[in-house]
């Protein structure tokens, strides 16, 4: 089995300093990185150097990025490829996130497009999924997840290994708005992305599925208890590292 991955989204928060400051004291909070777990952070575009710097060296610390253009270069002012995101030190990116999806236009295919991309080019990538409480009270919650996972994953391989690749359900309603999904409906939701990821896509059963959306310290040793729940994305509750650490131990 997989470590659990323990994930932090800082989205735009953190200057270079704050970013820095958080991810020692992370470090000093946990000296040695739980049994069984990996912790990954995504600071915004700037302050990646710095973290990873922080990190070098410290087994189960991993940087990531929050978003990445599917291009190696070119004329695409203000995007970034997944050579410069190495180059600052991330091996992981974020892809689909909901906020990506719904306050920048980002579609199915997009996402596919980064996924993919980000594997090929050596990043290892976290597919954000989740329903919105509109689709889920209109019964959609199964076609949403099948729909986003298959474009999501189009061109991603089964053989992919699963150590690269991770998807994070986050229902919509639960992301930043302290609704979390009660245990019923965080274990019915990893089930189906599970049975979606093995039987219609042939993805491996090792493929971790994180939960995402008002995880907090008091909440997260319960739903990372869960059947088919193999780590957490976590936002506001991973901004300060106290907070954060606290989950990483759940
Ligand atoms: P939240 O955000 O923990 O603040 O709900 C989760 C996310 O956006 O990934």
């Amino acid at each position: 089995m997989l470590p659990k991955l323990m994930a932090a989204n800082w989205k735009m928060y953190k200057a270079t300093a704050q970013a820095r400051a958080s991810a020692e004291e992370l470090c000093t909070l946990l000296p040695v990185t739980p049994e069984q777990r990996e912790i990954l952070v995504c600071p915004p575009f700037t302050a990646i150097a710095a973290v990873a710097a922080v990190f070098a060296g410290k087994p189960g610390f991993l940087t990531g990025a929050q978003n990445l253009y599917p291009k190696e270069e070119g004329a695409f002012t203000g995007e970034i490829s997944p050579d410069m995101l190495k180059d600052a030190g991330a091996r992981w990116v974020l892809t689909g996130h909901s906020e990506r999806r719904s306050l920048f236009g980002e579609s199915d295919a997009q996402v596919g497009a980064k996924t993919a991309f980000a594997l090929a080019q050596g990043l290892n990538a976290v597919l954000c999924i989740g329903e919105t409480l509109d689709q889920r009270e209109a019964g959609q919650l199964e076609q949403v997840l099948a729909r986003q996972l298959a474009a999501g994953l189009a061109d991603v391989p089964p053989s992919c290994p699963p150590v690269c690749l991770a998807v994070a359900y986050e229902p919509v309603w639960a992301i930043g708005t302290g609704k979390v999904a009660g245990p019923k409906e965080i274990l019915e939701a990893h089930a189906l992305v599970r049975r979606l990821l093995c039987e219609k896509l042939g993805m491996s059963r090792e493929l971790r599925i994180l939960y995402g959306g008002s995880v907090k310290p008091d909440n997260a040793s319960e739903i990372i208890g869960l059947d088919n729940v193999d780590g957490v994305l976590v936002g506001g509750a991973s901004l300060q590292a106290e907070s954060f650490s606290r989950i990483v131990r759940a």
